[in-house]
């Protein structure tokens, strides 16, 4: 079988955790690397839980930090939905073996693409300041890269603010730069994101499975769930883990190619991805596919399939 060389970007994160144990058990991918970036929590979380979530899951990837906070401006970290330490307010232990590199994320990032040139997939959960800087500081990296799978943004509604979705508001900046750059996009927006709901009859039968990934699941998932459940939802949005299983599966998905681009500088619409997908002026160039739908229930099963692989 072919496996895609994937690089993780991600700001770890409760579903950022589920799209990367997912990440670690489908057998299509070939893990190179992670880095961590601001913006669920403090990168000091966002990069520690990456270990810890690797910890729980027996994996052992190298993990680089990025950026603490956005190009511009200071973070903005998402208690309600991810709770005081990032990982819905469980506590993991850091792993004895968790190793500490010197590289910061976008040398590391570059550094894998010059090693799978033109075939690195790289898939982005977080903010996209780690990409956005690495991007800048080298030239070659975008013809390097295979596609950048992106969660984020939306060509409907927001969640954060009325217009954005939270990666793209966080740093609207980075986010320009990055649907600029000329590299193939996948934009996994809350168009298709807020469809993947995992629900709680999901997170008791991975819980009653006895395993340790089963339970964190369920325990990690309660805070956003408290929200949501408020809001009427019928489950907590697997957003992050859409990109993951988009690049296996991508007929689970619908998809418009489309101009994308992004809002820097509005009063209330700031870190808004315009698209071009319903307007009579059309951008010049078609950046992206936007991800607009997917068939809930085989996506639900197949990441319930990725969970139950692991200890
Ligand atoms: C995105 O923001 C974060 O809260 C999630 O991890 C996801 O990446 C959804 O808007
Ligand atoms: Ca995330």
């Amino acid at each position: 079988m072919n496996k895609y060389p994937v690089w993780f970007d991600c700001d770890t994160g409760v579903d950022d955790a589920i799209a990367l144990m997912a990440l670690h058990t489908l057998e299509e991918i070939d893990l190179i690397g992670i880095s961590a970036v601001c913006g669920n929590a403090l990168l000091d979380d966002t990069f520690f839980n990456t270990h810890r979530v690797c910890g729980l899951i027996g994996a052992s990837y190298p993990i680089y930090r990025g950026a603490d906070k956005p190009l511009y401006g200071e973070p903005h970290v998402s208690t309600a939905f991810h709770g005081h330490n990032g990982l819905g307010d469980v506590e993991l232990p850091i792993p004895d073996s968790a190793v500490m590199h010197d590289a910061p994320a976008w040398d590391a990032l570059h550094a894998a693409a010059l090693q799978h040139p033109g075939e690195l997939r790289l898939i982005a959960t977080g903010p996209l300041t780690n990409i956005a800087v690495a991007l800048t500081k080298y030239p070659d990296l975008a013809s390097l890269l295979h596609t950048i799978l992106i969660m984020g943004g939306s060509a409907s509604v927001g969640n954060v603010t009325p217009a954005a979705e939270f990666n793209i508001y966080i740093d609207p900046h980075a986010a320009q730069i990055v649907f600029k750059s000329g590299v193939p996009i996948v934009m996994c927006g809350l168009d298709v994101t807020l469809k993947a709901v995992l629900t709680p009859d999901d997170w008791d039968e991975l819980a009653a499975t006895g395993s340790k990934a089963g339970a964190f699941t369920k325990a990690c998932l309660q805070p956003a769930w408290r929200m949501l459940q408020a809001m009427g939802f019928a489950g907590v949005p697997m957003h992050d883990a859409c990109p993951v299983l988009y690049l296996v599966h991508p007929e689970l998905f619908s998809v418009e190619e489309a101009g994308v681009y992004v809002e820097t500088h509005g009063t209330i619409t700031q870190g808004k991805t315009v698209t071009d997908l319903y307007s009579d002026k059309q951008f010049e160039k078609k950046n992206a596919k936007v991800v607009l739908d997917v068939d809930r229930d085989r996506f639900i099963e197949i990441l319930k399939a990725c969970i139950r692989r692991l200890p």
